[in-house]
């Protein structure tokens, strides 16, 4: 496959819908443990309401049975993010989760019909396993024990959102950059030439993020569920894509949306304001340092 082309500029796809997680019964609701031990609950106690949502180990079978289906939507979206070669399930296609927990949609994928790997960085590695799925303890920045050109598809779904996230360290130095490129550059590694990454960036995605995610092939950006998620699809097969300028295109372009905050420039989250013709970029949302454009 060649990456040779000329660069093409990035394409913004339609916004789409988050689906919601789904409304359990109260038979279904917290438990708590010290009470009914041996039970697999619902939901734990001191378990935060994000972690619940896709943490398989606590819910009873009746439950997992509908909060599954609610993990395989959300795969069926991100599956809409792969090129369309990778689009038709095989056992052949092989796929990695990166920041796969313990595999609530490592699993799902694999219902799906793909053959599919996880890397997580906190521990529970023991859950993945006892859930049916393959998988390691592993940095996503640094993944040295994965061969090159291992995977057809990485998805790195939600897994970086804030600025800590986006840190590398020097092997040599072990100084650690914080908001410095490259990223992705383990994960392009592991990846087949003419494989693709997909995924969904949060809360805070910059410039810099999104300009390396282009230089490695053809990139596609979805505007997902609210201001704070982009779907993001790099196709390794395809020419490096290249951002339109922010200052110039116009406010009524696929590249904008407008919102109560203003004039949303899709692939930065940067708001732009014109006054008297001259547009100013801020950053948005807060949490991270502004990167200059
Ligand atoms: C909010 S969850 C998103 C759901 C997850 N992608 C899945 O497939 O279930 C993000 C996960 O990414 C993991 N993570 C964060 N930074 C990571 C890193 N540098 N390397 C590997 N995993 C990481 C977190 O520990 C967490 O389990």
């Amino acid at each position: 496959m060649s990456n040779q082309a000329s660069p093409a500029p990035i394409v913004i796809g339609p916004n789409l819908g988050w689906p919601a997680f789904p409304k359990l019964k109260a038979k279904h609701r917290l438990t708590d443990p010290k009470h009914n031990a041996a039970a697999r609950i619902n939901v734990r106690r001191n378990v935060s309401d994000f972690r619940r949502k896709y943490d398989w180990t606590l819910y009873t079978p009746e439950a997992l049975e509908i909060v599954e289906g609610h993990w395989d939507e959300i795969t069926a979206l991100l599956a809409s993010f792969l090129p369309e070669r990778l689009q038709q399930p095989s056992a052949a296609i092989r796929g990695i989760n990166l920041g796969t927990f313990n595999g609530a949609f490592q699993k799902a994928w694999m219902r799906r019909g793909y053959s599919m790997y996880g890397v997580e960085i906190a521990s529970v590695i023991d859950e993945l396993h006892a859930y049916g799925c393959e998988g390691h303890q592993d940095n996503i920045f640094t993944l040295p024990k994965i061969a090159d050109g291992t995977f057809d598809f990485g998805v790195l779904d939600r897994v970086i959102c804030n600025e800590g996230f986006y840190s590398t360290k020097d092997p040599t130095s072990g100084v650690e950059a914080k908001g410095v490129p490259p990223f992705f550059k383990a994960i392009v590694r592991i990846l087949k030439p003419g494989g693709s990454l997909i995924g969904i960036l949060y809360g805070w995605y910059t410039r810099l993020v999104i300009e390396e995610l282009a230089s490695y092939g053809s990139l596609k950006l979805w505007p997902v569920g609210n201001e704070y998620h982009l779907g993001f699809q790099v196709d390794l097969a395809g020419p490096p894509s290249v951002l339109p300028d922010v200052g110039t295109v116009p406010f009524d372009s696929e590249y904008f949306r407008t919102t109560s905050r203003g004039h949303v420039f899709i692939p930065t989250n940067e708001i732009v304001e014109e006054i008297s013709g001259v547009r100013k970029t801020r950053f948005f949302p807060t949490g991270g340092t502004p990167v200059a454009s």
